[in-house]
């Protein structure tokens, strides 16, 4: 089961054929996962860089883990200590990793777009890690996997998704993938964290959580991103946890089983309480699991040459 385009950037670079094919793999991947012997060194004699221009802990350690439990050769590259911090470009860093002859680029880079320019200058296949406030497809992968596995199926939920719109790479990649897959999506942010086209993702938008949250069957809360906002985007943490997180009482709005969702970091307190982030409805630290499965499966399915 190869997947046919080279590179993954954006989520919609996988039909919704290859996103099933990704979840069905990694459902295998979880078996191999839950058994004694956690290798599966179907990439035995392939190579795969992790090249991260930005700190993670979920993303990259899961990366990792998948290509060594595979069997691959992984070289880490922490940008801080590379040739990066002497000025290297993207472009020469790319030049530089494709004499290397590696299989698989996995990268992560805060600006939006950076794995265009990576693509085109390796022979590597190209794995989006997350680039700035524009796609996060393997989180996506690993919300849907999450999402099927206790719902059956996506098709007619309503999912909303909830917080810091804007700077975040995981709505838009969730947004397209939820959609992708039949649910009914609603947006939800203060009129400052929501983007001015947000409609044209062709989910509902709202700036009320109560709506945006009543009659769920998902909710994605995700973090107030400061590393990415000018100051005054929202009075306070206070007020923006009032308006705008999730408590026990806002999460009775929702259908009685209504997964609740988080990509992590979290920030307790002010997006989400720590009585639901630690609650029955909470599958977070599934998604963190899932994360693992569904890149085992994804580097499993382009350590081949693309279609
Ligand atoms: N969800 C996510 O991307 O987490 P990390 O930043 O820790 O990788």
């Amino acid at each position: 089961m190869p997947i046919a385009k080279k590179d993954l950037i954006h989520l919609s670079d996988l039909s919704v054929d290859e996103i099933w094919q990704v979840l069905s793999k990694a459902r295998e991947m979880k078996q191999v996962l839950a058994g004694p012997d956690k290798k599966y060194p179907i990439l035995r004699g392939k190579s795969v860089i992790n090249l991260f221009y930005e700190n993670s802990t979920r993303t990259r350690s899961s990366f990792e883990f998948a290509g060594k439990y595979l069997g691959a050769d992984v070289v880490n590259i922490n940008t801080s200590s590379s040739s990066v911090m002497k000025g290297e470009s993207l472009k020469d860093t790319a030049l530089t990793l494709d004499r290397l002859n590696p299989d698989i680029i996995v990268m992560r880079h805060g600006a939006s777009g950076a794995h265009e320019i990576l693509a085109k200058h390796v022979k590597a296949r190209v794995i989006n890690a997350g680039d700035g406030a524009h796609q996060h497809p393997t989180q996506a992968l690993l919300d849907l996997l999450t999402i099927v596995e206790h719902k059956g199926s996506l098709e007619g939920l309503n999912i909303a998704i909830v917080g810091d719109i804007l700077h975040s790479r995981v709505a838009r990649s969730d947004v397209w993938g939820f959609q992708a897959l039949g649910a009914k999506v609603t947006l939800c942010a203060p009129p400052t964290l929501m983007p001015s086209r947000a409609a044209q993702l062709g989910a509902k938008v709202t700036y009320n959580m109560d709506e945006a949250v009543k009659d769920a069957d998902v909710i994605v809360m995700l973090r107030i991103q400061l590393e990415r906002q000018k100051a005054g985007m929202f009075p306070s943490i206070r007020e923006y946890a009032a308006f705008y997180g999730l408590n026990a009482q806002r999460l009775k709005l929702a259908k009685p089983d209504c997964l609740v969702m988080h990509p992590g970091p979290i920030n307790r307190g002010v997006e989400i309480t720590a009585e639901v982030a630690d609650g029955m409805q909470a599958v977070i630290e599934e998604q963190v699991h899932n994360g693992l499965a569904v890149r085992m499966a994804l580097l499993s399915m382009m350590g081949g040459a693309a279609e």
